[in-house]
């Protein structure tokens, strides 16, 4: 039976990566009827808003949606789409594996670290204050009412709410994801030791968690020594399940342990469905010139393989597109670089998603 999943092709390089993606995923032998929705900064013109509500019902409707890369457009008030489908569908786990592939011109090898962030809460809920703003003089009484230290009049204030039952799921989800996929740890990242109330709660919760789940090891890092050891010895970890900004700024510092961002793929998870998504933007610098490198996207399409219970196909995906790097010979220009040296003799998308079709068919 074939699966009904939407894709939303998005903007700059995001239609050709998405048809790479596509067409190795036909390949696969996974059965898949997609369902094509449009989002990004065309849809402005057309319907006053990047996301339309068509895509949304559509998404909705069919519980599993890929897309390419949407154009953020800056100062015009829209909210970047990716932050509108998270919000709107729950999508509270955001999973990104950083694997080491041939090619990717790292300096570390064996790298498998998988990220964990939470994608709703802490400073990213988007609850902020301008220094003019009279909440911000309300907060300022507020503050100096319950004894604590004042802060300058005249401040920009972002507010960093964490939940108990936020921090429950997230970190329920990260204990459960390694269960499921035979890992052995579960490391939670924070800043418990300078912010008590609100890393604290979020440590406390991750402790209760570990507790059911006496198969998997569990240790907590405060985040700058995490960072400082990811790039001294990332093999020393598993899982990391963090809140949403450190979970930001650690996966981008972990893909670039795997050759960065063209091939870092991710899954935005929520109870009732499952956006999939590569870790990149739409780079217009490259859009329409059919070199930027599909990897990220065709990976994202193996977690969503998986998700959809066709693991024999994501497996596949994941072994042509290891053999076809590890050839090095039909590769986009970025893998060439890092190969090389040099861009000469790179392939374009659509020649790289051929030769992992042909990996495929052998
Ligand atoms: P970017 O990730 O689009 O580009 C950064 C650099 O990486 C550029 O030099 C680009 O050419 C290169 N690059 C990115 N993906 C590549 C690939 N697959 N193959 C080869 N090279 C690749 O980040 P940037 O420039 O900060 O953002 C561009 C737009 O994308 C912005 O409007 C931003 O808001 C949006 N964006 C969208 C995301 C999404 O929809 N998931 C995520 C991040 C940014």
């Amino acid at each position: 039976m074939a699966h009904d999943v939407a894709l939303i092709p998005g903007d700059g390089i995001g239609p050709e990566i998405t048809e790479a993606m596509r067409r190795v995923v036909d390949a696969s032998g996974a059965q898949i009827s997609w369902h094509v929705a449009e989002a990004g900064a065309a849809q402005i013109e057309r319907c006053g808003t990047p996301l339309p509500p068509e895509t949304i019902e559509l998404v909705r409707e069919l519980g599993v949606a890929i897309k390419g890369p949407v154009t953020t457009p800056v100062g015009t008030g829209f909210r970047s789409v990716n932050v509108a489908l998270r919000h709107t569908f729950d999508l509270y786990a955001c999973v990104r594996p950083c694997r080491s592939l041939p090619g990717d011109g790292s300096r570390y090898r064996d790298v498998d670290v998988v990220i964990v962030r939470e994608n709703t809460e802490d400073l990213y809920a988007g609850i902020e204050f301008e220094p003019d703003a009279p909440e911000v003089e309300r907060l300022a009484e507020l503050v100096a009412a319950s004894g604590q230290k004042a802060f300058r009049p005249g401040s920009a204030i972002s507010v960093k709410p964490i939940s108990a039952e936020g921090s429950r799921r997230i970190v329920t989800y990260a204990f459960e994801y390694a269960r499921r996929c035979g890992r052995k740890k579960v490391t939670a990242v924070h800043k418990a030791n300078i912010m008590k109330a609100t890393d604290g709660l979020f440590l406390r919760v991750a402790r209760e968690v570990a507790e059911s789940y006496p198969d998997i090891a569990f240790e907590d890092k405060i985040v700058d020594a995490c960072c400082m050891g990811l790039v001294q010895d990332p093999g020393q970890f598993d899982v990391l399940v963090l809140p949403n900004l450190y979970g930001d700024i650690v996966s981008d510092l972990c893909a670039g342990l795997v050759g960065g961002l063209g091939m870092a793929p991710g899954a935005n998870i929520g109870d009732e469905l499952a956006v999939f998504e590569a870790t990149h933007g739409s780079a217009p610098d490259i859009a329409g010139k059919d070199i930027a490198n599909p990897t990220a996207e065709i990976l994202s399409a193996a977690m969503m393989l998986d998700h959809l219970g066709e693991a024999e196909a994501a497996a596949r995906v994941r072994a042509a597109v290891t053999a076809t790097l590890a050839e090095g010979t039909t590769v986009t220009a970025d893998v060439r670089r890092a190969l090389t040296g040099s861009t000469a003799g790179a392939a374009g998308t659509a020649a790289f998603a051929d030769a992992i079709i042909a990996f495929m068919s052998k």
